[in-house]
Parts: structure tokens; C-alpha cells; sequence
């Protein structure tokens, strides 16, 4: 486990200072404007939006801000195995307690990394769209930022579904993650559009899963 976890276990990799420099350009990109809240989205799945997510987070808390990783994957989503955590309850959970305010804090787990918590995606509810859009979750978020310097949303692709255009309106920037050799131009360009149409704040385009020069690098993929 926790292999994942590169700018934890490999701090020096490649990768990880790739993942560095992507907080930092975040940071330059927001320009004076509020980064709280950012959104993981790709065209299809399996493109690297959990990896980048919990990385980047751990880069967020290593600049000394305390960092939350929510998981709104609310049918496959896998933080906690990544961090090896509870997910007895967890997002999908404390979306239809009605006592949402008071309790949230039982729904998020200390990672054991300085400054990383985790509001795991919880028991896999028959009706996830619908819990992500509904005014709960609007109310959760803004809870959410009172107390954490920055929030990010573990997504879905947009592919199909929904759910990443109803979250993408709700946070201040959004990521579009894609996979060299796996992503095809036409479906980044339409997931582009459809976030576009939605009036979300696309931060930019993450290209991951670069292979690396193995003369070079011992790493396997990086990004850019
Ligand atoms: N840059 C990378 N280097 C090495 N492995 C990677 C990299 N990015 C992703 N992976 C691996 O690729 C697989 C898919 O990544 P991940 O689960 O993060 O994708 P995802 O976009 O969240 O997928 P899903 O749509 O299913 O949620 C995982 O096994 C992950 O460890
Ligand atoms: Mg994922």
C-alpha cells in the first residue's frame, strides 16, 4: 500500500517534483484569487485522477497547508485504500445524515501524514449523482472550507456522467487529467467543451503517465 503515495515515499523522483511544480503553478495561475477547492477530472477512467489527487495533496500539506482529499468517487472510489484507512463511513454516509454540520468531523480520518486528512467516498449508495448534486453536499463544501486551507475532489470522469460537470461548477478550479497512449484527443477536447459549457474554472490539463527516459530515470511514468 501506499505505493501510491510518491511524494511521500520518493519525495526526489521526478514525479514528484512534477507534482511540486503543478502546486505551484496552481498557486500562480489563481493569481491573487481564492484556491480552496480544486477538482480532479478526466475524459475516461483510469487516467490517474486518485493518484494525482492524493499526491498532490500531500504537496499541498508539505507547503504547510492543511489538506483535505474528499472522495467523490461515489461507486469505485479507492483513497482509502490508498491511505489505508476506515471507509466504514464516509462521504456518501454523511451526505444523508441529517446532522451534517454538527457531526461532520466523525466522517474524516487523520492519513498519519502531517497535514492530509480524508473524507473517504463511504458505502456505495444507489443513487450517486444525486447525492453529489443535491443542496447537502453544496452545504458540505462550504462547511468544508472553513476549515481546511485547501480541499481536493477526487472525481469521475466526465464521460457519461454527470457528476464531475455538477462538481466542477461548485469548486474555484478544475484539473483535466489525461494518460498518454490512453486518452484520445477527441474525448479531452470534449470533456474540455463540456466543462467549458458548465462554466467551470478549467485550471489547465495534467498530462500523465509520460514514460520516462529509463536511461535517465528509474521511474516508470512522470508527469508533466
Ligand atoms: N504517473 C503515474 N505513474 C505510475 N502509475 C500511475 C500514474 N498515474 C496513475 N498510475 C496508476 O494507474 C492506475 C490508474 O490510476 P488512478 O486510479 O489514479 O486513475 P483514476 O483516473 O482515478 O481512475 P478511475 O477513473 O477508475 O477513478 C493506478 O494503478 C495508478 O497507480
Ligand atoms: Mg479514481
Amino acid at each position: 500500500m501506499k505505493e501510491d503515495l510518491i511524494v511521500y515515499n520518493r519525495p526526489k523522483s521526478i514525479i514528484s517534483e512534477g507534482i511540486r511544480t503543478l502546486r505551484t503553478n496552481l498557486q500562480f495561475a489563481a493569481a491573487g484569487d481564492k484556491l480552496k477547492s480544486i477538482l480532479l477530472t478526466s475524459s475516461m477512467p483510469g487516467e490517474g485522477k486518485s493518484f494525482i489527487s492524493s499526491n498532490l495533496a500531500l504537496a499541498f500539506a508539505q507547503n504547510g497547508s492543511k489538506t483535505l482529499i474528499v472522495d467523490c468517487d461515489l461507486r469505485r472510489g479507492r483513497q482509502h485504500k490508498i491511505f489505508e484507512v476506515d471507509n466504514s463511513k464516509g462521504l456518501s454516509n454523511l451526505l444523508i445524515n441529517s446532522r451534517m454540520e454538527k457531526d461532520f468531523e466523525d466522517y474524516i480520518v487523520y492519513t498519519n501524514i502531517e497535514d492530509v486528512f480524508l473524507l473517504p467516498r463511504g458505502s456505495v449508495p444507489p443513487n450517486p449523482s444525486e447525492l453529489l448534486a443535491s443542496d447537502s453536499c453544496k452545504k458540505l463544501m462550504r462547511i468544508l472550507e472553513n476549515e481546511f486551507d485547501m480541499i481536493i475532489y477526487d472525481g469521475v470522469p466526465v464521460s457519461g456522467l454527470t457528476d464531475a460537470l455538477i462538481m466542477s461548477k461548485l469548486v474555484d478550479k478544475t484539473i483535466i487529467v489525461c494518460a498518454v497512449k490512453e486518452t484520445e484527443s477527441e474525448a479531452l477536447l470534449n470533456t474540455k467543451k463540456a466543462l467549458l459549457n458548465v462554466e467551470a474554472s478549467v485550471a489547465g490539463v495534467v498530462v500523465n503517465k509520460i514514460p520516462a527516459n529509463t536511461k535517465t530515470y528509474s521511474d516508470k511514468y512522470y508527469i508533466n
